[in-house]
């Protein structure tokens, strides 16, 4: 028989997991969300003349899955009221989907019988209405009681994404992690386009310019590991080109200098991995990349 499930906190990602789990064959058994609009539009996304609900215990208590999409910081206390109501069946499983938090924040419902875990998409979700299945190809970093994991990874495979297990204890470093391969790119990217649109490149085509080489920069990370996809000034120990840079954005950019430093000083340490820099050359990109006045 299929299994049931519910969301709980019907934002993006869960707008999104109602819509997919229910195309995956999972029974959506209803959904709640602080608004009852938002549970609505979830179970609308579904397809499913379902109960909607803003007390989260009123939906779960029916359902196999229970799946807890609020902001990270609701998860425990949602957990809590409904562990305090008895809103879940013994052998359910109830899944949140921070990637910060581990699973043990769901404490209170395993005291119900149910076993806890998480499921976390790598993935940035920033609008509701997804027509294309946001989930396919995806990683999902799954954690938890045995039983919670198995249910995690099958409803990752079912939706198309590859699940993979973390480590509960060490799960805010893997979050670290995809904060800055996410949220830093972001604005690694940010610096990049100010300076090219500092240096007189129309905003409008800023984007495009930069796209082919930061695609390629990806690639032969992939292909060639970090160290040998390094190029430009400071993996070629090019001392004069990072002082002119310097003095450049110290004079037309300078809110961007501080970063621009902090970069170069942890660039030189993947030039040094590379094994083309001498230890003289590094020396002088250090304290140059360390002066305040340059
Ligand atoms: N978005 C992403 O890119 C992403 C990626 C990976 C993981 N996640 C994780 O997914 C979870 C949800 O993130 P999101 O981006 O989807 O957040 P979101 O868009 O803000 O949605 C959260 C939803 O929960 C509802 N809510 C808030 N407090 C509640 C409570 N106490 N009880 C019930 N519902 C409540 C909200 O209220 P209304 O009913 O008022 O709408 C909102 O619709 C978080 O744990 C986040 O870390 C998000």
């Amino acid at each position: 028989m299929k299994k049931s499930f519910v969301i709980v906190g019907c934002g993006r990602l869960g707008t999104a997991l109602a819509r997919y789990l229910a195309g995956a064959g999972y029974r959506p058994a209803g959904f709640a969300s602080r608004s009852l609009s938002s549970a609505k539009r979830a179970a609308a996304a579904a397809k499913a003349n379902v109960p909607v609900s803003v007390l989260p215990w009123e939906v779960t208590s029916k359902a196999d899955i229970v799946m807890i999409t609020t902001p990270d910081g609701a998860i425990g206390e949602t957990a809590d009221k409904i562990a305090e109501y008895r809103g879940v069946e013994k052998g359910a499983v109830v899944l949140h989907c921070s990637g910060a938090h581990a699973s043990t924040e769901l404490a209170a419902v395993r005291d119900c019988g149910a076993a806890i875990g998480s499921i976390h998409p790598l993935q940035s979700f920033v609008a509701e209405n997804i027509e294309e299945n946001p989930f396919a190809g995806i990683m999902m970093g799954v954690e938890g009681e045995q039983a919670a994991v198995e249910i995690a990874w099958q409803i990752a495979e079912k939706l198309g994404a590859h699940p993979f297990e973390i480590r509960t204890e060490k799960k805010m470093l893997y979050h670290a992690s995809a904060v800055v391969a996410s949220n830093y790119m972001v604005t690694l990217m940010n610096l990049s386009l100010q300076l090219i649109i500092a240096s007189g490149v129309p905003a409008s085509k800023a984007f495009a310019i930069l796209k082919p080489l930061v695609q390629g920069t990806l690639s032969n990370i992939e292909k060639n590991g970090v160290p040998r996809a390094l190029t430009g000034p400071i993996a070629r120990g090019d001392v004069e080109t990072v002082r002119d840079h310097l003095s450049e954005i110290s004079e037309k950019a300078p809110t961007r200098l501080e970063l621009y430093r902090e970069l170069g000083k942890h660039t030189i340490e993947v030039a040094e991995a590379k094994g083309d820099l001498s230890e003289e050359t590094a020396g002088e990109l250090k304290t140059l990349l360390s002066e305040s006045d340059s």
